[in-house]
């Protein structure tokens, strides 16, 4: 059951059989340029109050604009936005380049063309392991009509034969 050689590589392989939905989370910086870095880590925690979680890796260049901002926006990536999560997953890269996306009312960078949106206020931030875990309160949400994309085994993927998901706006104060 359980691998002995090469531990790490094994479990990533492991963790990788785990199919998640695949988000770019952003936030702007101290001086106000945008901020954003590809996430699978994000869930959902509690409908009432409405609390969601992502993971966000102790080496990451951009850990002192997450880590200290206290509002970020989950942009749900659609199928075709592959491309979109490979930019935000390169390091160095001018991530908000050529890309098409807006300042939401609060400021935060909303890319075009995802399938949902949450914006949300973060609540508590919890150190465990190589990753600061991210709790964030949502405060509005938002959905459009599409097909996410996922990720599985280090790929990306379609899901197949979903039909498309309903689109429509909800704010949360
Ligand atoms: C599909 C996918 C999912 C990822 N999920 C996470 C994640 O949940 N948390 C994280 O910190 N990095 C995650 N990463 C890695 C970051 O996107 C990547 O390391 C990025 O370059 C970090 O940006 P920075 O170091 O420039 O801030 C993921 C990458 C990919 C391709």
């Amino acid at each position: 059951m359980q691998s002995r050689s090469h531990p790490s590589t094994e479990l990533r392989k492991a963790l990788g059989h785990f199919a998640t939905g695949v988000t770019v989370v952003t936030t702007r910086a101290a001086d106000g340029s945008p901020e954003g870095i590809t996430v699978n880590s994000f869930a959902s925690v509690s409908l009432d109050p409405p609390l969601v979680l992502w993971c966000l890796g102790l080496a990451a260049a951009s850990f002192d604009t997450f880590g200290l901002s206290s509002q970020h926006l989950i942009n749900v990536l659609a199928a075709d936005q592959a491309d979109v999560a490979r930019h935000f997953a390169t390091r160095g890269a001018r991530r908000f380049d050529h890309l098409r996306w807006s300042p939401t009312e609060a400021g935060l960078p909303r890319l075009d063309g995802c399938i949902a949106w949450f914006e949300v206020g973060i609540r508590s931030r919890h150190e465990e392991g190589d990753h600061l875990i991210l709790v964030g309160r949502i405060e509005s949400f938002e959905i459009a009509r599409g097909r996410p994309l996922l990720f599985f085994n280090s790929q990306f993927a379609e899901l197949a034969g979903a039909p498309p998901a309903h689109g429509g706006r909800t704010t949360h104060r």
